[in-house]
């Protein structure tokens, strides 16, 4: 059902409009971590109408008590059982824990998950090297039957909780193999009023990753922001 999708459903996804959308269909939505990623898309979406599920180590944690208030219908529960009834999981973790976080979860055969996740070691003004392997990578290695996108891991959680205030349109990259499963996470993007851009398969999801570290790279070496505003043409 994912992978079936129509010509004038791929065209709409092709031409990415940047004005917030509302998606046709409510989605189960689970949030793994509740760090500023997850206390930020949690309360968004719940407002837009979607069921919001937190997943977390601590599910009665005074910090979750405060997000389920701040978004209607919401439950909490950890993380292997948040995702039980989910259509679409995101993982909102640190990128050193998401291989594991995600190979915790039970299967998610048919399930969108969006990794947007960040895993970069600052040292001394400079990179440390990374592994050759992507973290999106490793999610989809360890969760084979899910349809992985690696989706807002160029944004900060306050451009998140509010695009429209850099005054531009902003720019979401997404990565992942399967093209339903973009168009979904293209359409959840822009409900929150972004743009997105559709790179490339999952491979490409590392190359996304490293956009990841010069958006962070950027902030931490320049008194002012730097956003993702793509921009295509036709070359004659
Ligand atoms: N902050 C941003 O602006 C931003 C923007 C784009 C992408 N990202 C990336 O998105 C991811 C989430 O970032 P974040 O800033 O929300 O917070 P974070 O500091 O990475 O932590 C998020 C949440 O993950 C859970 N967690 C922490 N350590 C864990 C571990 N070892 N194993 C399992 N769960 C753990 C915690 O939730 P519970 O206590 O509820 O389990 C925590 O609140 C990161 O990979 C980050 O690099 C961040």
């Amino acid at each position: 059902m994912l992978r079936i999708l129509t010509a004038a459903a791929m065209a709409a996804f092709a031409l990415m409009p940047s004005a917030p959308v509302r998606a046709a269909e409510s989605e189960t939505i689970a949030i793994i971590g509740t760090g500023p990623v997850g206390a930020v898309l949690g309360p968004r979406w719940a407002a837009l109408g979607h069921k919001i599920v937190y997943g977390s180590r601590t599910p009665d944690a005074e910090k979750v008590k405060a997000l389920l208030k701040d978004s209607p219908k919401a439950t909490a529960a950890v993380p292997s059982d948040a995702v039980k009834k989910a259509t679409v999981v995101v993982i909102a973790v640190p990128g050193g824990a998401a291989k594991d976080v995600a190979a915790g979860l039970g299967d998610l055969k048919g399930k969108v998950v969006i990794d947007t996740t960040n895993l970069f070691n600052f040292k001394n003004g400079m990179w440390e090297p990374e592994g050759s392997d992507s973290v999106v990578g490793q999610i989809q290695a360890a969760q084979p039957g899910a349809f992985v996108v690696k989706a807002f891991n160029t944004v900060t959680a306050i451009v998140m909780k509010n695009p429209a205030a850099t005054g531009f349109p902003v720019t979401v990259p997404l990565a992942g193999d399967d093209a339903a499963a973009k168009a979904k996470v293209s359409a959840l993007a822009k409900q929150l009023g972004f743009e997105t851009s559709d790179i490339g398969k999952l491979e490409m999801g590392r190359t996304v990753e490293h956009l990841g570290r010069l958006y962070i790279y950027y902030g931490r070496t320049h008194p002012e922001r730097l956003e993702f505003n793509f921009r295509t043409w036709k070359q004659p």
